[in-house]
């Protein structure tokens, strides 16, 4: 389990210390680090890599870093706001005779603190990084808060589909859900070299919201709702040659994720045959464009039920506008603006939006977030 090679082997001219150097340069170069300290502070972390395989990173370097991080990743809409983002330095937790249990605290003391009761805050909180000689902590969840999954012996899944190994997964370690649509999944915690263990999260760390309609009564009755806030888990901060696996990272969400996406994609919750035949549409064929229409009245019951609940959420034509505002002061700052178009288009109505006339380069700059493969044991799972 956890068995990804480490990031460390070798002398400390390999990987870590050029990055940690390129990282150190960037900052100073951005103003972050007063000139006459660069070469200071290099020795300090060739040394540490030479004595001990990895460093500790300063807490300016981990704050700043990882905003840069987020600047470079190119699948966000959100980069407008990267000097807002807040860290949280988690890195002693769990450590030192600390368990699974502590860890699960500190990831419930996020979630609290990302929700701030409604105004939904940029936070990332950072644990410990993957060592020379050992894998980095995770949690097996791709978010804090998700639905879970269930397959069903018809092939149908009640729950959100993307859960779906997840879910077995979980169940495997003996957790059991409800069996309802909207089942928030326990976390699953794992150190390196240790079992998983799983934890329920505590109610008032999952707020959620229940979806209605501003005209629509009917819409209610569907029963349908979201998490407040996405909180991505699954991500690896990669910042100055070190990998942080465990690095949360939550934010308010755009309309379009979950109205357009989480509960309409076919293979999502798939609920616009539902919503249409609330709207008396005829679903029977294609041209009515009722699948067109039951998306807009849903995301528009998003953006609805989010703000009647007094919770942080921005519609998709604001993000893409802040977005270009965002590209081009990138521009005059003399930097690129790495960007994935696929990621940056909303999927309802990209033709309005000022992105879409756009062209961008996908561009791997570092530090980033990146993704990391699913940790539980493969062909485990299976039932
Ligand atoms: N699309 C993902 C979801 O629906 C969340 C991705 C991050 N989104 C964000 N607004 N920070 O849960």
């Amino acid at each position: 389990m956890c068995s990804s090679p480490s990031a460390f082997a070798g002398p400390p001219d390999e990987p870590p210390a050029i990055e940690a150097e390129e990282l150190v340069r960037q900052l100073a170069s951005e103003g972050h680090l007063p000139p006459g300290d660069v070469e200071q502070r290099i020795r300090e972390i060739r040394g540490a890599l030479a004595a001990t395989g990895t460093y500790r990173q300063s807490a300016a370097e981990l704050l700043l870093g990882a905003r840069i991080a987020w600047r470079n990743n190119p699948q966000c809409v959100g980069k407008f706001y990267w000097k807002a983002l807040e860290t949280r330095d988690c890195r002693e937790v769990g450590l030192r005779g600390g368990d699974e249990a502590e860890l699960f605290e500190a990831l419930v003391e996020h979630l609290r603190l990302a929700w701030n009761g409604g105004r939904v805050r940029l936070l990332l909180s950072v644990f410990a990084p993957a060592g020379p000689e050992r894998s980095g902590l995770r949690v097996w969840n791709g978010q804090l808060i998700r639905y879970a999954g269930y397959r069903q012996h018809d092939g149908t899944v009640v729950g959100d589909p993307e859960t779906c190994e997840l879910t077995d997964a979980v169940q495997q370690l003996g957790w059991r859900g409800e069996g309802t649509e909207f089942d928030v999944l326990p976390l699953v915690v794992q150190r390196p070299g240790r079992d998983p263990r799983w934890f329920d999260l505590p109610a008032d760390a999952v707020p959620e919201v229940r979806i209605t309609h501003p005209d629509y009564p009917w819409f209610e009755q569907l029963g349908l709702r979201w998490h407040a806030f996405p909180t991505i888990s699954n991500q690896v901060l990669e910042l100055g040659g070190l990998r942080y696996t465990l690095a949360p990272f939550s934010a308010w969400y755009t309309c379009t994720e979950i109205g357009a996406r989480n509960l309409s994609d076919t293979n999502r919750y798939d609920k616009l045959p539902l919503v249409a035949r609330g709207m008396g549409l005829d679903t029977g064929r294609d041209r009515t464009l009722w699948r067109d229409r039951a998306l807009l009245e849903l995301t528009a019951a998003v953006l609805h039920s989010y703000d009647q609940a007094g919770v942080s959420i921005i519609d998709h034509h604001f993000a893409t506008k802040q977005f270009v505002r965002h590209e081009e002061r990138e521009h005059r700052s003399g930097r690129t603006c790495p960007a994935d178009w696929s990621a940056i288009v909303p999927a309802t109505s990209g033709s309005t939006t000022a992105v879409w006339q756009r062209r961008y380069e996908p561009t791997r700059l570092r530090p980033n977030f990146t993704p990391q493969p699913a940790p539980w044991p493969e062909g485990g799972t299976g039932r």
